[in-house]
């Protein structure tokens, strides 16, 4: 194929892609399978790795990421950000119609148009399109400026990278950033399931994401987008259901539950209509957007520093709902820590039957002064899991007892203990206690830490039942004979997991480290620390104040480390893992050169055969130097599939070498 033809093909395949893309995110209408799809996408990935100087600008191939952010530029926004005054009753929803009419000069018998739209819990984007292009995507900061996000903005499939039809040529869209509920759901669970912190709500997940510095990572994520305004000098049109039009026209993403209200009152039945509705959407709602639809009205009623006037927020109030507590069940994690949690009479709250409602600990039981079979108010608010608001005293008997914490383990008697500062109670018994032995070793096989996929959680419980294994070094003494035998194994199953802990040998420190689960060490820390170490032996013997020299370590991590190993048990067992031949220190000395000494490097792009941290540690164990953007310093820009288009641009406009994973190969 000449140039040209190859161009034309991208072309083709870009505009291929957008539009089933479009087909795919925003209209929810596919026409194409995915398999088809991904042909597409693999031909244009694979044109611009062999041509990266044609890379389109805006190429679809940039939704799956890869461009890291370091810090995000500041940008101020051209209109202010403004937010929307709350109302939370209908007496209040009269009291803004009554005023708009006043400020347009209406008679208060007649009616106003309005739009009534849902109004998502997510986080505000501004995107700016020039000649039909995505240039830029701003949060919303502090509503005069704003974080520049468009990297991990393009990610976002239901957002246009290039815009259909008849565009107008410079224009800003504003919409919300959200993550839909099942991808939540799903986030969460794998956040638990490895010791992170789950979100607590699907805004504060989705603005998180935004904020993360690898973009590959934030595709990963699945955020969607909803548009629902339209900023740009002398509008052509007239009302606002006109905008929302043409916006979807355009290739946005328009929320379809949108509709246009004659009067107060017509907007009181759409606010009705969606109170309980809502909670059946994919995606989640905390209230209606009212909007006058008139583009003139809107411009004569203008706004305060705040807000504008022509619009309204109404907050649905959170749902409640009163049930019977009938007990309390007392969970016992990994690291020992009791959370409490209330069974109750099952009760139908915001579309969902609710049986359980999380207490966290034993300060707010105290705090709610909970008592044993109580009538309580549980509440569904950006939660997904209802909390406990209150209590109704009046249906208390008078022999009910009050809710006392427990002393001793659920699960093997020990005295419980508390930290000074700390509101959680932990059973101290962590080797010998069951829910602790086993927690340990779901969490050092699972997909983060070993990944020894061979190995799930209940059979790990048979193996501990069977008195195979107690710790995550009696995983490599296994022998294959006595698992045979087991409730639902067999041979076939047998052999595969002795092949998975045997492969798992070859993991990283890194994965080690973080899957002997010590309290507050998570994956990322976990790698930082190994990389500062180097071995487990060197961390071992570090003090206090050499540890906090590492980042994000402080001292409640550095002490946690320290109590790890100051116990006998630990020590024991991980000589074990080393004679069993595991990775207990940074592989550095493997092949270690100096060929990339005094070499610059920026990475580029996704790779196949490697993570990019894996690839940032081999240059940097070759005696090179990894950074994120080029500058007249870079020696070489390492591309692998999908590289960013500014990259390619800035690395020829300063003569750069841009070498491919292949070229890589060969240079080391
Ligand atoms: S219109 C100038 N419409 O709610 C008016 N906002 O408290 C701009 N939001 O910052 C906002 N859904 O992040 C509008 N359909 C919707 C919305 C919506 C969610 C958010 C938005 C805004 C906040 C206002």
């Amino acid at each position: 194929m000449t140039k040209e033809e190859v161009l034309q093909r991208m072309k083709e395949l870009a505009e291929q892609i957008e539009e089933h893309n479009y087909r795919y995110y925003a209209l929810d209408q596919p026409v194409i399978s995915d398999y088809a799809f991904d042909k597409f996408l693999e031909e244009l990935q694979s044109l611009e790795k062999q041509h990266p100087e044609l890379v389109l600008p805006n190429s679809p191939t940039q939704r799956v990421g890869g461009a890291v952010t370091k810090v995000f530029a500041t940008i101020k926004h051209q209109h202010p950000m403004l937010s929307l005054s709350n109302t939370y009753s209908m007496d209040e929803l009269h009291d803004f119609d009554r005023r708009v009419k006043e400020l347009l000069d209406i008679p208060q018998n007649e009616k106003i148009e309005y739009v009534c739209e849902l109004k998502i819990d997510g986080l505000s984007i501004s995107l700016i399109y020039e000649n039909g292009l995505l240039s830029k995507a701003i949060t919303r900061g502090d509503g005069v400026q704003g974080d520049d996000v468009t990297t991990n903005a393009k990610t976002i499939r239901s957002i246009p990278l290039k815009l259909k039809g008849n565009f107008l040529s410079r224009m800003e869209v504003r919409g919300e950033i959200f993550m839909p509920v099942k991808v939540f759901e799903k986030i969460n669970q794998e956040r638990e399931e490895v010791g992170d912190i789950p979100f607590a709500n699907p805004r504060n997940a989705a603005s998180g994401t935004m904020k993360m510095q690898d973009s590959a990572e934030v595709a990963k994520r699945k955020l969607d987008a909803f548009l629902y305004y339209l900023l740009a000098e002398n509008l052509p049109f007239k009302t606002h259901w006109e905008c929302l039009h043409h916006l979807k026209e355009w290739g946005f993403k328009v929320n379809e539950n949108t509709a246009i209200c004659c009067g107060i009152e017509e907007v009181k039945e759409y606010i009705n209509r969606w109170e309980e509705k809502r909670w059946h959407l994919p995606y989640e709602t905390d209230g209606v957007v009212v909007k006058v639809n008139a583009s003139q009205y809107q411009k004569t009623l203008g706004s305060t520093a705040k807000s504008p006037r022509w619009a309204v927020a109404y907050k649905y109030q959170p749902e409640q709902a009163l049930t019977q507590l009938k007990n309390i069940s007392y969970q016992v994690g990994r690291t020992g820590v009791i959370t409490p949690v209330a069974n109750l009479d099952p009760v139908f709250l915001a579309g969902t039957k609710v049986k359980r409602a999380s207490l966290h600990n034993a300060d707010i039981i105290e705090k709610l002064n909970l008592h044993e079979h109580d009538y309580v108010m549980v509440e569904k608010g950006g939660e997904i899991i209802p909390k406990i608001v209150g209590i109704d005293t009046s249906k208390r008997t008078d022999h009910s007892k009050k809710v006392v914490f427990i002393t001793h383990c659920p699960e093997c008697g020990t005295l419980l203990m508390r930290n000074e500062d700390e509101a959680a109670y932990y059973c101290p018994n962590e080797f010998t206690c069951k829910p602790q032995i086993i927690g340990k070793i779901v969490h050092f096989v699972s997909r983060k830490a070993m990944d020894i996929q061979s190995l799930g959680e209940e059979t790990i419980e048979l193996l501990y039942h069977a008195k195979l294994i107690k710790d995550i070094a009696d995983l490599y003494e296994l022998k294959e004979e006595p698992l045979i035998p087991l409730e639902r194994m067999g041979e076939k199953s047998a052999g595969n997991i002795m092949r998975g802990i045997q492969e798992s040998k070859q993991r990283s420190f890194e994965r080690i480290l973080f899957g002997l689960g010590i309290r507050h060490v998570g994956e990322t820390l976990a790698k930082k620390i190994a990389r500062y170490a180097k071995s487990i032996d060197h961390l071992e013997s570090m003090s206090i104040e050499e540890m906090i020299q590492i980042e994000d370590v402080g001292e409640i991590i550095a002490q946690s480390i320290q109590d790890y190993f100051s116990k006998e048990q630990n020590i024991r067992m991980i000589q074990r893992l080393k004679q069993h031949g595991l990775k207990l220190e940074i592989e550095q000395n493997t092949y270690p050169s100096d060929k990339l000494k005094n070499l610059t490097i920026v990475i580029s792009g996704t790779f196949t055969k490697w993570s990019r941290d894996e690839l940032k540690d081999t240059i940097e164990q070759h005696g090179g130097k990894v950074t994120s953007s080029i500058s007249k310093k870079t020696s070489y820009l390492l591309t692998g599939e999908a590289p960013g288009p500014e990259k390619i641009k800035k690395a020829k406009e300063l003569g750069i070498k841009i070498i491919n994973e292949d070229e890589w190969i060969k240079l080391i």
